[in-house]
């Protein structure tokens, strides 16, 4: 399907690996000139390179705290517009809610709730003043379930879907969307660390947890990076103007609720 977004600017936020990655390399293959992010110079060069000779576009990798004011400031400046936008950042650590003090619940709400609205007020204007706008926030499964331990990540990504309710609707009459892709277990570095923890908790390998783990979805495996940005690419296509302020879960079935 031609997603109608060829020669399209778009920004994925924290894409030099996992989900990101994922996002920015179907959002390439579109055809759209990509920013992609990350910390760890390496890794996002590497990404940058992989996603240019795999779909042939321009691809400008921006080594950023997209959490920090001057971070966001170097990755909105190396494009003179973003016609895309989609929010992605890494998560709060596992922890007991007892142990998350003032400073860790700030630094959780920061990173998934404030820097995306950041991001949506500094691009918005202008997408709505060209009439076309796709933006995309990566939040999680457990907004609709809690985890255990994520508490903070829960509660931080629910305060940014609640936030964006009604901006989403503000600026509909524009074609400019907002929506929000909730990940379930998808193979990434950061599952895999998780995976890695519990496995040494319980004193077993990592095989035995992941194919346990597995095991519980009723798609019986994890999802991959690329299967989810084919997802993203389809939100921020010229033909999903008419979705707005939808939270879709991509969870394999995990989810046991009707809706
Ligand atoms: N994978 C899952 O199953 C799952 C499920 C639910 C929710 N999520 C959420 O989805 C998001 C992505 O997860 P993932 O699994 O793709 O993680 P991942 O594989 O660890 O990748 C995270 C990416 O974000 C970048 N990043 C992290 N902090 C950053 C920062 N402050 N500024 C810029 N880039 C940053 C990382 O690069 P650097 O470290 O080099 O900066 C990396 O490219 C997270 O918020 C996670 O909580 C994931």
């Amino acid at each position: 399907m031609d997603l109608g977004i060829a020669g399209r600017t778009a920004i994925v936020c924290a894409s030099s690996r996992g989900l990101g990655k994922g996002c920015a390399f179907e959002l390439a293959k579109a055809g759209c000139t990509l920013v992609v992010n990350g910390r760890d110079k390496t890794a996002l060069e590497e990404t940058a390179h992989e996603i240019e000779a795999g779909t042939g576009t321009k691809v400008i990798p921006v080594i950023a705290d997209v959490g920090t004011k001057e971070g966001q400031a170097r990755i909105l400046g190396a494009v003179p517009q973003v016609d895309i936008l989609v929010n992605n950042n890494g998560g709060p650590p596992y922890r007991d809610f007892r142990q998350i003090d003032r400073e860790a619940q700030l630094a959780g709400l920061i990173n998934n709730m404030v820097s995306p609205i950041e991001l949506i007020q500094a691009v918005i204007d202008k997408m709505v003043e060209r009439r076309f706008g796709r933006i995309v926030n990566i939040t999680s499964g457990s907004i609709k379930a809690p985890i255990a331990g994520l508490d903070l990540s829960s509660g931080a990504r629910l305060g940014l879907t609640g936030f964006l309710a009604g901006v989403a609707r503000s600026v509909a009459h524009a074609n400019v969307t907002i929506n929000f892709l909730l990940p379930g277990s998808f193979d990434t570095r950061r599952l895999n660390d998780g995976l890695a923890k519990a496995a040494e908790a319980q004193g077993v390998g990592i095989d035995k947890i992941r194919a346990e783990e597995e095991a519980a979805i009723p798609a019986k495996r994890f999802g991959t990076p690329r299967e989810f940005g084919k997802a993203c690419a389809f939100l921020c296509s010229a033909h999903a103007g008419y979705i707005t302020g939808q939270n879709l879960l991509i969870d394999g079935g995990a989810y046991p609720g009707v809706m």
